[in-house]
């Protein structure tokens, strides 16, 4: 199931020399920058809007971070056996050029790679299971799938192709005011309408068939967001992409990248819970007025507030993610953005697989499969089951082959039934659960994405989760909301929503 990655050799190279452009615009404007800048949420979308923000703003901006609970938020490790396990977001695609920027810039590295193996589970009997031979994969497939499996890195490559353009509009200062404005630069009509349909009907229609939406996508976007083909076709094609090879993870947790970026930035950490954000217009030269934010917040020391030129929100407005009243706004905001978020319960087993369960019928010390996709079947609650490794690999590791004990990671919406794991598992010496409210519920068409601008200079950079979760496009979202921040302090309005981008920068390449 191996896609190829085409070669980017001059986006890497764009992505890698990253410099705000826009930056060096500022010295000539007779505006002062803003003096603080709150950000709400320690993730790797509040930390990474610390970092180009930073970029944008210079060094005299004061930035702080709101956090209410750990630095990192859904990219987290659990301690099991006496290593660190990723038990939130795990893997990065090697075209995901700001995480790739980021983790060089900060000095950390990939994590060494280890071989996968994929194998897909129907709740009897493992239907594929890739071998070490890329020629057989190829046939088997072609053998099973005829042209849907040759026809579908091409799809895939042309989506990836369009996504790509962001990292060229970024890097030449461009952004965007809309989640409907941006997806239209990256790639028109196209990009707007994959968001609005199925990926099941829109794979339909460019003729991939029913059967191989069942066996492959399928288990695909069950592995990547828990849900089957009925999500949109953006966030189907982000789940696709992840067959790609040189999937990689940050050495010692990709948390890091969080930490990191809130030091590089000298961002101040605020270990506090933001309860309010409410408008307030002092009067500041005579005859103009400045619209300035306060922030409440509760922290260990009790309740205070500060007063901010510019605030991002960098959290879900979703119910039991954040709570946040917007007072004094007019049209007012909302706490909550209408939608669902999906349940997905991580659940690290130490323990010895029971190769049985997966009908494999040779030798357990024989079995290296990594990660085992599912149909979607009734025989479990498992969505699916991966043999994982320590986000530091100790000197001389290799992964260990099913008849040992090691570290398993099930992803499904429930918790797992103690009966479930007697029968997955032949023993175990721990079982770690954890419950996220992991990422949207994506159900197209969509009754309207949130906005970017919650006020003029009030934020929301989660509203690209609605297009799809993930570390890159939160990422994305903070670079593009850094450069509206900065564009719209400094009224440069020629930057904000440009039409035809691709079109005009190819002579820039
Ligand atoms: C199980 C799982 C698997 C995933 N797998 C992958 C993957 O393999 N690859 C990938 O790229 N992505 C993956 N993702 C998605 C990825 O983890 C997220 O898209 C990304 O981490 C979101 O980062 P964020 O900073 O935008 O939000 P968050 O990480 O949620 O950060 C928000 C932060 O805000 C804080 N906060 C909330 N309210 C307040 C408040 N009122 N005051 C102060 N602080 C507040 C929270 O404590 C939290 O730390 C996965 C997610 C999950 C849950
Ligand atoms: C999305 O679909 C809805 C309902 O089918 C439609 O009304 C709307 O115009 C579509 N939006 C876009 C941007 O295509
Ligand atoms: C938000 O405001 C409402 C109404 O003013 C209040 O009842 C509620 O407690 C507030 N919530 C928070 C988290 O401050
Ligand atoms: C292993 O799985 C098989 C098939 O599901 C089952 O019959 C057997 O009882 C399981 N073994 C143990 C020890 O649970």
């Amino acid at each position: 199931m191996a896609l190829r990655v085409q070669s980017w050799r001059t986006l890497l190279f764009l992505g890698l020399c990253q410099v705000g452009l826009s930056g060096l615009a500022t010295a000539a404007d007779e505006k002062d920058p803003p003096k603080k800048i709150a950000i709400v949420g320690g993730g790797v979308g509040g930390s990474a809007a610390a970092y180009f923000l930073r970029q944008e703003f210079g060094p005299s901006v004061k930035i702080e971070v709101f956090e209410s609970d750990t630095v990192g938020g859904r990219l987290a490790t659990e301690n099991v056996g006496g290593h660190d396990y990723e038990s939130g977001g795990s893997i990065i695609h090697p075209l995901n050029l700001h995480m790739k920027h980021i983790v060089d810039r900060l000095g950390l590295s990939p994590r060494p790679e280890m071989p996968s193996k994929r194998a897909i589970f129907d709740g009897k009997e493992l239907i594929y299971e890739e071998s070490d031979w890329y020629i057989v994969n190829f046939i088997r497939m072609v053998w099973r799938y005829g042209l849907n499996f040759i026809r579908m890195p091409m799809w895939m490559e042309n989506v990836l192709e369009k996504f790509m353009r962001i990292y060229q509009y970024q890097q030449f200062g461009y952004s965007f005011s809309s989640m409907e404005k941006l997806l239209h630069a990256m790639g028109g009509e196209d990009y707007i309408a994959l968001v609005n349909r199925t990926l099941e009907e829109t794979m339909l229609a460019e003729g991939f068939s029913q059967v191989f939406l069942n066996d492959i996508v399928m288990p695909i976007t069950r592995f990547n967001y828990g849900q089957t083909v009925r999500l949109h076709g953006f966030v189907g094609a982000v789940a696709i992409s992840s067959m790609d090879s040189g999937l990689w993870a940050v050495d010692g947790g990709n948390g890091k990248v969080c930490s990191g970026l809130l030091y590089h930035s000298k961002a101040e950490l605020v270990q506090g819970r933001v309860t309010s954000i409410s408008m307030k217009t002092r009067p500041s030269k005579p005859g103009s007025s400045a619209n300035l934010y306060d922030v409440s917040y509760v922290s260990e020391s009790g309740a205070a507030q500060s007063t901010y030129a510019i605030v991002i929100v960098a959290t879900p407005l979703h119910q039991g993610l954040s709570d946040i009243n917007f007072s004094g706004f007019s049209p007012p905001i909302p706490s909550h953005f209408p939608g669902q978020f999906h349940i997905t319960v991580t659940t690290l087993v130490h323990g010895v697989l029971n190769v049985s369960y997966l009908g494999v019928m040779y030798k357990p010390e024989d079995f290296f499969v990594s990660d085992i996709f599912t149909t979607d079947n009734k025989a479990s609650v498992i969505q699916s089951l991966q043999s994982i490794d320590p986000v530091q690999i100790p000197k001389g590791y290799s992964r260990p082959p099913a008849s040992q004990k090691k570290v398993w990671k099930i992803s499904s919406s429930v918790s797992v039934p103690q009966e479930e794991l007697k029968k997955v598992f032949l023993s175990w010496d721990s079982v770690v659960e954890k419950r996220w409210l992991a990422y949207p519920s994506y159900t197209p068409p969509q009754r309207g994405t949130p906005p970017f601008i919650l006020h003029n200079q009030l934020y929301y950079l989660n509203a690209i989760e609605r297009a799809a979760s993930s570390m890159e496009m939160s990422a994305i979202s903070a670079r593009n909301l850094a450069l509206l921040a900065h564009h719209r302090w400094y009224q440069q309005t020629d930057k904000i929503d440009q039409e035809d981008l691709h079109i005009k920068l190819r002579s820039e390449l």
